[in-house]
């Protein structure tokens, strides 16, 4: 970030602080949940030194347009209550409110699992900075829940809804790819790179929401983001590059399975390709889901380009940048040159693949796009190609059962796309749960 979009950011950002006992109940939630947040402060000044120091604190945006940008009432006043809304608008914004904060918080959750087994102390920083950044995010997002009057759409009170969000662990949480664990820092790394940019798609196509408080949340936000797709690309170039000369630690194979595991339920966090219409009519979102899904895409494969390009220059060193870029189109291409074929490179699996929700949910398509008839076959085809400590996992089972049970026609495809393996929370597991309880709503 440069010195001048941080003086921008700072003229252009008000800066909120919730009522005492929420914001107290987010620093609970962060002890229990994050307890190497403190270590951020200790490790800010020797990685970012340039930076303004973190805050925890909701960031709203000035110069946001005041009228509505697309959909059916283009043109009218944006709302600042959610009575201003059509109430089906303000049930899809309550719901995309919800599920934002429930990811936030997530993903501390998940990335705190195995923060600490980073090998290289500038990669534990990045990550680091990336949670306590989706603390902030998560902060924002209840700063919406606590500061408006949602009793037009709900007959939940503010502080319910924030103590259900804050009582989420993984595993309760509401889409598929903040309900699984990080088996090594390794998937800190792959999530940052592929579910991090669809939380960058999804705010890209909220900047522009017809209810204006949610719209000035989200320019600090995006910023923030691409710190977080950096943490994800930055460790990757380096590990390819490593690969490459074979003095790393990680393989390409390892970066492959990851892929496999993530991909699809970053694609599945976009909805049903089919849907996201009735967004795009309230001016909630600029894209329908299929359209936004094909950007991101489209935007992981040059992602991946870049890296088997990085693997194939760090592979022939004495090659000429030019030379390497035309063997680097050769492999691509199909050919094998000097031992280096496409099969060692990255490649991202078939939209298809391993997928649970949406248009190809349970349709069985491998990781090239040929299509499976036999159910045992293509089970063990999806395990072949997932990381070890995954394929060990309740997740996997569970998916492997409903997979049987959908192509034998025992269970039908509605209930499989909406089967998720849930932990059951009977209310005293953490602390935490009981401790938010007495979040109340300020005078
Ligand atoms: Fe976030
Ligand atoms: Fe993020």
């Amino acid at each position: 970030m440069t010195s001048e979009t941080r003086y921008a950011s700072a003229v252009r950002d008000e800066v909120r602080t919730l009522p005492k006992p929420y914001h107290e109940a987010i620093e609970h939630w962060q002890r229990h949940n994050f307890p190497d947040y403190p270590k951020l402060a200790e490790e800010w000044d020797r990685f970012f030194p340039k930076d303004e120091p973190f805050c925890l604190c909701a960031k709203i945006a000035e110069d946001i347009p005041s009228e509505i940008e697309v959909g059916e009432r283009k043109g009218e006043e944006k709302a600042l209550a959610p009575r201003e809304l059509p109430e089906e608008a303000a049930q899809h914004l309550l719901t995309a409110i919800k599920a934002q904060a429930s990811t936030e918080f997530g993903s501390i959750q998940q990335h705190q699992g195995t923060l600490a087994r980073a090998q290289e102390p500038q990669d534990h920083a990045w990550a680091l900075r990336v949670m306590a950044e989706e603390l902030r995010h998560g902060y924002q997002m209840v700063h919406l829940l606590t500061s408006a009057d949602w009793s037009p759409v709900t007959n939940t009170k503010a502080s319910d809804m924030v103590e259900e969000i804050l009582s989420m662990q993984t595993g309760s949480h509401l889409l598929a790819a903040f309900n699984l664990e990080y088996d090594s820092f390794l998937d800190n790394v792959v999530f940052a790179a592929f579910i991090d940019r669809v939380g960058k798609y999804q705010l890209t196509m909220q900047k522009i929401s017809a209810y204006k408080p949610y719209a000035s949340s989200m320019p600090p936000m995006l910023r923030e983001e691409a710190f977080h797709l950096a943490a994800g690309v930055i460790p990757l170039r380096r590990w390819v590059e490593a690969a490459a000369r074979g003095d790393g630690y990680i393989t390409m194979s390892d970066i492959q399975r990851a892929t496999h595991k993530w991909f699809g339920r970053g694609l599945e966090m976009f909805g049903d390709e089919r849907g996201g219409q009735t967004n795009v009519k309230f001016g909630l979102k600029d894209m329908a889901n299929r359209e936004a899904q094909d950007m991101y895409i489209d935007e992981c494969q040059r992602m991946y380009d870049d890296l088997n390009e990085r693997y194939v220059r760090a592979r022939f060193p004495k090659l000429s940048r030019d030379d390497a870029e035309k063997a680097f189109a050769r492999i691509k291409s199909g050919e094998t040159v000097d031992g280096v074929g496409s099969e060692d490179l990255l490649r991202l699996p078939d939209r298809r693949f391993f997928r649970r929700r949406g248009e190809f949910a349970y349709q069985m398509v491998g990781t090239h796009g040929g299509a499976f008839t036999d159910v045992e076959k293509y089970i063990a085809h999806v395990l072949a190609n997932l990381p070890e400590a995954y394929r060990a996992s309740i997740d996997v089972k569970h998916w492997a059962d409903l997979q049987r049970k959908v192509t034998r026609g025992e269970t039908p495809l509605k209930e499989a796309i909406n089967s998720m393996p849930r932990l059951a929370r009977v209310g005293g597991g953490c602390p935490c749960a009981k401790s938010v309880r007495w979040v109340q709503e300020s005078g």
